[in-house]
């Protein structure tokens, strides 16, 4: 398990650089008055970083969400076992506990910037108001996101290349940005992220559409994938400014979309029936192993996994001045508006959004569960700040997403122990008996939610 780093480790690390930098100013100026003034700017600017810095990371459960959010957090950090749990448990650290470090940050450039650049965006780099810009270097001892990939990353090869995906294509990738992160101060990880790209580009079976395919052994699509490959896809090649591979992230969004949301070809499943999704996906189109059902946490992983993809392409260097840009930005938000209206008139239980979102019948599959509606929540959340036009009026998706928040906090759904109740078992989303002793998966998407909330309540968009 990792903490929260205490503010006092963080405050030598940037009081040294501030002040090396400074200082080295200092004797070319030579003047004493010049040098005393700039002294003055220097400590109030290491103060100012310093306390902007630590109020990020030691105030990361500001907020009362209504239950015991750093309750959850503890058991999202430990249940996770498999690799995009491991890979989901890294996002939600990194937006929990250094937001200025997530795509969602306002502004946000990596591992291109000089050392010019930096300071001129620590100036005007905004997360709660005035954070500094984030520095490309990131040690993992002060970033509890980072510690935690480095634990469980597990360099392999091909699919296996960041962990052991037992057969998954896209979810070892879902460690991805951790890794890029940690290769800026470890090379170990370097070879490993590049390795992924390849299997991901050219390794992977595709569909007959060209949609990169979420299993090694044949070809077939996961809404799940797209939280964990074009994510990474995107911001690698944000990392790298390779602005195709960005593009690469847009355009499999749009094939899975093709696929899972329309399902119109004819080569694909007759049972299949596009005016009856309603915006929602579908969860898995095979073979071996389809399920045509409306799943709610796959519709959350979609509609989050393009959350990342735009708010990396809007924030991305590398992607601002591409043709592809503009359409992009407007497609991506459309696919994830469509997925979020249709969980928000989709039948609740409870207050909460149903296993699989359509389904009132007897069968057991439709209970109201806490991983899909969380997950959903936090892209509300997310996108009353990214996209304030379509995601408007911001009171109606805030309204909503607040619903699912307070139910957390009624009923028990919280356990004494940060248990969060009931969940749909996250491998075996087809089961009628909700899963009670804490979802791996879940517990991060509570987290998400939780993040997401604050950031918002931080830019005066929500309330607490
Ligand atoms: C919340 O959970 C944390 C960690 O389990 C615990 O230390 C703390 O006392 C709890 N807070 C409340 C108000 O119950
Ligand atoms: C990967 O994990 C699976 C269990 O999911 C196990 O059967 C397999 O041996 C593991 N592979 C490696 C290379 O460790
Ligand atoms: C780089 O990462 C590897 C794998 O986690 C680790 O064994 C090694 O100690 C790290 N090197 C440094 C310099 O931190
Ligand atoms: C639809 O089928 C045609 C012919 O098999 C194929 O070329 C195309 O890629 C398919 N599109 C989708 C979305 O499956
Ligand atoms: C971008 O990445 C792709 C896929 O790895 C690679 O083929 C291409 O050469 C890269 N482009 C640049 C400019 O590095
Ligand atoms: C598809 O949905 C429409 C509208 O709900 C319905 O009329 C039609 O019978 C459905 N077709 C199949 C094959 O389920
Ligand atoms: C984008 O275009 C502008 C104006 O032509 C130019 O100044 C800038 O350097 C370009 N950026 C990239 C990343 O190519
Ligand atoms: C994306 O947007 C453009 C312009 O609005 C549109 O022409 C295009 O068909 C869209 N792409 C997809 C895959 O829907
Ligand atoms: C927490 O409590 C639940 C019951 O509310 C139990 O099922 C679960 O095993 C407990 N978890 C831990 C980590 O103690």
């Amino acid at each position: 398990m990792v903490s929260s780093p205490s503010s006092t480790s963080l405050i030598p690390f940037f009081k040294f650089n501030g002040s090396q930098t400074r200082t080295r100013r200092l004797f070319v100026a030579g003047l004493s008055a010049v040098l005393a003034g700039l002294l003055a700017v220097m400590i109030f600017e290491v103060v100012k970083h310093t306390r902007h810095r630590s109020r990020a990371t030691s105030n990361a459960f500001a907020l009362d969400p209504g239950f015991n959010i750093s309750a959850v957090a503890a058991l999202a950090q430990t249940l996770p076992a498999r690799s995009w749990e491991f890979g989901t448990a890294t996002q939600a650290l990194l937006e929990l506990y250094n937001p200025e470090y997530s795509v969602f940050a306002r502004s946000w450039e990596f591992g291109t910037a000089t050392q010019a650049l930096l300071e001129l965006y620590n100036a005007e780099y905004s997360v709660f108001g005035s954070q500094p810009f984030p520095v490309p270097t990131l040690h993992p001892s002060a970033i509890p996101a980072l510690a935690y990939a480095q634990t469980h990353i597990t360099i392999g090869t091909g699919s296996n290349s960041l962990a052991n995906g037992s057969g998954a294509v896209g979810d070892p990738a879902s460690l991805g940005v951790g890794a890029v992160m940690l290769s800026k101060t470890n090379s170990t990880f370097a070879a490993a992220c590049q390795d992924e790209i390849d299997f991901l580009v050219s390794g992977a079976p595709r569909y007959i559409n060209g949609a990169i395919s979420q299993r090694v052994n044949s070809a077939e699509l996961w809404a799940d994938f797209i939280y964990m490959a074009p994510p990474y896809l995107a911001y690698f090649g944000a990392a790298t400014n390779n602005a195709s591979l960005i593009e690469t992230a847009y355009t499999q969004c749009g094939l899975y979309r093709e696929v899972l949301l329309l399902g119109s070809n004819s080569s694909t499943p007759s049972a299949l029936n596009s005016s009856t999704t309603d915006g929602r996906w579908r969860h898995i189109i095979g073979p071996p192993s389809p399920d045509l059902g409306l799943w709610s946490t796959g519709n959350g992983w979609a509609a989050a996994g393009m959350a990342r993809v735009l708010a990396t392409i809007m924030k991305a260097p590398a992607a601002q001045n591409a043709t592809w840009k503009a359409d992009a930005v407007a497609n991506l938000t459309g696919w994830i508006k469509e997925i979020v209206d249709g969980a928000r008139s989709s039948p609740v239980d409870g207050n909460l959004l149903r296993n699989y979102l359509d389904d009132t019948t007897a069968d057991g599959m439709g209970f109201g569960e806490i991983s899909g509606s969380s997950l959903l929540a936090s892209v509300a959340y997310r996108m009353v700040l990214l996209a304030p036009n379509a995601f408007s009026p911001a009171s109606t998706y805030v309204a909503w997403a607040d619903g699912i928040r307070a139910e957390l906090g009624k009923d028990d759904h919280v356990t004494s122990n940060g248990t969060v109740t009931p969940a749909v078992n996250p491998l075996g989303w087809w089961e009628s008996t909700p899963w009670t002793s804490g979802s791996p998966e879940g517990q991060n998407f509570v987290v998400l939610m939780y993040a997401a909330w604050r950031d918002c309540v931080s830019a005066g968009v929500c309330q607490a």
